[in-house]
């Protein structure tokens, strides 16, 4: 009986701990899901792609077919896809988005935040350098 009784109470602290543990865990990564801010050493790092109309029309390209299912046609966040996700796809025509460096923007498409894809494999550098110039276009 009282292995019984000490399994019962084990089952419910241990059920009570697990409950606990998991109102904390999504309590956090909502709050760190918050902001989203690139690295120090990417606010550096200089733009080698002149702006230009041919650098623009190449990134509006890209834009238009890797892009605006989630961020939407004018970037305003409200792409077909963005109403599934958990997390805000963001305004690119706000202040707040332009005024980050052209390098903070060229490593965020980079390296992707799920459910945000990283652009790494899929791009080169040049190519995510004239989506940060299209983008520069929409605010
Ligand atoms: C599957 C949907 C999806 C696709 C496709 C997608 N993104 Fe995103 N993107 C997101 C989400 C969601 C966020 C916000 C991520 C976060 O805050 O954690 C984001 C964030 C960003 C940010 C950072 C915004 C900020 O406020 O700093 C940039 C820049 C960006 N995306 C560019 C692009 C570019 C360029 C492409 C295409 C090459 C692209 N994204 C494709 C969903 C997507």
């Amino acid at each position: 009986m009282k292995t019984l009784f000490n399994f019962k109470f084990n089952l419910q602290s241990g059920l009570a701990l697990l409950f606990s543990g998991a109102v904390l865990c999504s309590f956090t990564m909502q709050h760190v899901a918050k902001k989203w801010d690139a690295p120090a050493s990417a606010k550096s790092i200089s733009n080698p792609v002149k702006t230009s109309a041919s650098s623009i029309s190449e990134g509006k390209n890209l834009y238009m077919k890797d892009c605006k299912s989630c961020h939407g046609a004018k970037g305003k966040g409200d792409g077909p896809k963005a109403e599934n996700l958990d997390v805000s796809c963001k305004d690119f025509t706000k202040a707040d988005f332009q005024k980050q460096s052209d390098g903070e923007i060229f490593w965020k498409i980079t390296n992707g935040r799920d459910p945000m894809p990283t652009f790494k494999s899929k791009t080169e550098a040049e190519d995510r350098w004239n989506l940060v110039n299209y983008l520069r276009t929409l605010k």
